[in-house]
């Protein structure tokens, strides 16, 4: 039996292999335990992970099914592969930020390595919803969206901050709302268990906020509490508070996720640059 990689050599992996077993392999040993981070090495860079020809990416997306058309299978398996990508773009930005900053607390790598086996096991879940509805990925769009991010967080002079910002604090923020909206979809669809997946992502996803808020605020000492003040300095445009939610705002998921009073009307007022300024001019 070979030696246990560590995670550092688990993420190359994940990002270097292009099939779906390697990506969604956990970060365990052959015993169950987790890998060993004693080797985090020197920073890298990945500009996009590797895919198998029929899960490569592209540019742009399909709309997503409205919750009222999820009435037709077609629209189900449509849906069901758009969330499951999403989670598999997760699992391998969790990766790429393991890489990245090879130096950050061991508690952070830690929790971004639990979220990251989290993120696998969703994304298992909807795939077998999708499997349910006799589809799979390669027959869908696999869009880029989580990867384009990529380029303003890299970018970014707050590192690891504008990763938190960017991913827990806006995309994952933003999922709270998606995932319940969706769920209600399902049910009303009469696919209770593609509904179940909804709710128990949504679930961790609560968890996977606090996390990022938490770690938002420890890095940022200079802002002390003031989360809102921490976020605005960090988040990588054209990420932003008016993209941290859906249509349906959900007060209660972000006072379980540990967000103040203050980022949540924060997140529930912001309104895009688009419409603050035409709100500007005369009408
Ligand atoms: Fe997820
Ligand atoms: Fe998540």
């Amino acid at each position: 039996m070979g030696k246990e990689p560590s995670i550092r050599e688990f993420c190359i992996n994940l990002l270097d292999q292009g099939d779906l077993a390697s990506k969604l392999a956990p970060p365990r040993t052959a015993h169950g335990a987790p890998l060993a981070d004693n080797d985090p090495g020197q920073a890298i860079f990945r500009s996009h992970p590797a895919r198998e020809p029929k899960l490569s990416l592209s540019s742009g997306a399909e709309p997503l099914p409205r919750p009222g058309q999820l009435r037709q299978a077609e629209a189900r398996a449509r849906c069901l592969a758009r969330f499951a990508h999403h989670e598999l773009m997760a699992v391998e930005l969790f990766a790429w930020a393991l890489l990245r900053w090879p130096d950050l607390p061991a508690e952070l790598r830690r929790l971004w390595l639990a979220t990251l086996a989290e993120e696998q096991i969703h994304c298992r879940l909807y795939l077998d919803r999708l499997a349910a509805h006799g589809s799979d990925l390669s027959e869908h769009c696999r869009s880029d969206y989580f990867w384009k991010q990529l380029p303003a967080i890299e970018g970014s002079p707050h590192g690891p901050k504008a990763f938190l910002a960017a991913m827990g604090l806006t995309l994952e923020q933003a999922n709270l709302d998606f995932t319940l909206v969706y769920r209600d979809g399902f049910r009303e669809a009469g696919d209770l268990q593609s509904a179940q997946v909804c709710q128990r992502v949504h679930d961790d996803e609560v968890l996977h906020v606090r996390r990022a808020a938490e770690w938002l605020i420890r890095l940022s000492p200079e802002h002390g509490e003031d989360g809102v003040a921490a976020y605005e300095e960090s988040v990588p445009f054209p990420l932003a508070a008016n993209r941290a939610k859906g249509r349906r705002f959900d007060q209660k998921a972000r006072r379980s996720a540990g967000l103040s009073e203050a980022f949540i009307e924060h997140v529930r007022t912001a309104r895009s640059s688009q419409q603050v300024a035409g709100s500007t001019k005369p009408s």
